[in-house]
């Protein structure tokens, strides 16, 4: 396995404990046949020391803003030419200096001079991951285009259990080793849908559902490291928009296909992962419905189907289509692609998926059913896409 031939990949590494994964990712990047240069901070250097990293990787360990060893300016050089800089573990304190443009040692100096992809491998107290200073400073370091691996949930160091536990090794590996990859999707126009639908029933009330748009986003931000255009439509959710990924905001089921419609043109590829509400109230009523009748009716009339739609176009894009399912996944999510004559259909269970961070997939085309490994959204999202480009024929304009 070579799969980082050549590469050089910073390493950072700040002071957790998790520092101690560190030494193992560097193996695993070395052994793929990268060139890795390993900045400590102080808080990393309690936990494993400069011998370590030197001796894993072969080369000088930086440690200090004034060091130069061979280069003149170790905070801008070390960057120049490199494939991406990783930091893991990134410490809260990390991610904060670098979510406010801080540059007060090597790690976030370089940081803020990198010209290359920064990824960052959050590993802390589940209760330090909760706060609300590092979930907006999460939101932020993702607005600003770094890509966050993990953190996993499970038992920490501390003893307490909950999400903040640094990637294993190999994950963090495997990641990088996807986020490299050749930019399959280089001049593909994407348009996706995700997220849920929000049907007024008053100006105050309406009818929705429990999709979080994740998976949605996910695949975005998938489709944009592949180096497509992407285009997302998302109903109601509060989720960062991916780097390099246009959004436009809708509400309602009919307000998503007129935005799809618009976008529509010129894409090779179009992604429903919306859960658009299959009904909405014949009426929304003007003004706030007041309490005191024993019942109420209310009248539905359905949506249109938005994918539906635009596979039917004589000029449709590669279509692919999402079938949450209860139960049944096999049977309804081909019924589902054949009804809407999809070429691909990924399908779930919604108690795997719905809301939640992880996912279990099956994809279905017309070579069978290809069950993919339980994971995040985000792995899951680029596996999909790696399967769309093997359907699909490299863009030739
Ligand atoms: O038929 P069902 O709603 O289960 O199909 C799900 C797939 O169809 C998803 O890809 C979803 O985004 C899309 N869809 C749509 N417009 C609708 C309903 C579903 O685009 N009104």
């Amino acid at each position: 396995m070579a799969e980082l031939n050549d590469k050089r990949i910073v390493l950072g590494v700040s002071g957790g404990i998790a520092a101690y994964k560190a030494a193992e990712l560097a193996r695993l990047l070395v052994k793929s046949g990268a060139v890795v240069d390993v900045v400590l901070t102080a808080g990393g250097a309690h936990f494993v020391t400069a011998a370590t990293f030197q001796a894993l990787t072969g080369r000088p360990v930086w440690t200090d803003l004034w060091d130069t060893h061979d280069r003149g300016m170790a905070h801008i050089d070390l960057t120049r030419g490199a494939a991406a800089v990783l930091v893991a573990p990134a410490t809260a304190d990390f991610m904060a200096k670098v979510a406010h443009g801080a540059a007060d040692d090597l790690l976030t100096t370089l940081c803020l001079a990198r010209d290359c992809p920064l990824l960052l491998a959050p590993a802390m107290n589940r209760e330090m991951w909760d706060k609300p200073a590092t979930r907006r400073n999460v939101t932020q370091l993702a607005a600003d285009g770094a890509t966050l691996l993990g953190p996993a949930k499970g038992e920490q160091a501390c003893g307490e259990t909950g999400a903040g536990r640094m990637l294993e090794a190999q994950q963090l590996f495997d990641a990088l080793a996807t986020f490299l990859q050749p930019k399959r999707l280089a001049g593909r126009r994407v348009l996706l849908t995700a997220g849920p639908t929000f049907e007024a029933l008053d100006p105050v009330r309406g009818l929705t559902n429990s999709s979080s748009g994740r998976m949605g986003f996910a695949l975005a931000q998938a489709c944009s490291e592949a180096g497509a255009d992407v285009t997302l439509v998302a109903g109601p959710v509060a989720l960062p928009t991916p780097a390099g990924v246009l959004r436009i905001d809708v509400t309602s089921a009919l307000e998503m296909r007129d935005a799809v419609n618009s976008a529509l043109a010129g894409r090779h590829i179009f992604i429903a992962v919306a859960a658009v509400a299959d009904y909405r109230p014949a009426q929304a009523i003007e003004h706030k419905i007041k309490k005191g009748a024993a019942g109420m009716t209310l009248e539905l009339v359905a949506n249109p189907d938005i994918l539906a739609e635009v596979a039917a176009r004589p000029d449709a894009p590669f279509c692919v289509g999402f079938a949450a399912e209860s139960q049944k996944l096999p049977e309804f999510a081909e019924a589902k692609r054949r009804a809407k004559k999809l070429p691909l259909v990924v399908g779930n269970l919604v108690q795997d998926g719905l809301g939640g961070d992880s996912n279990v997939v099956t994809l279905f085309d017309d070579a069978g059913s290809h069950p993919l490994p339980p994971g995040d959204k985000l792995t899951i999202a680029r596996e999909i896409v790696n399967h769309i480009v093997s359907m699909t024929s490299p863009c030739t304009e």
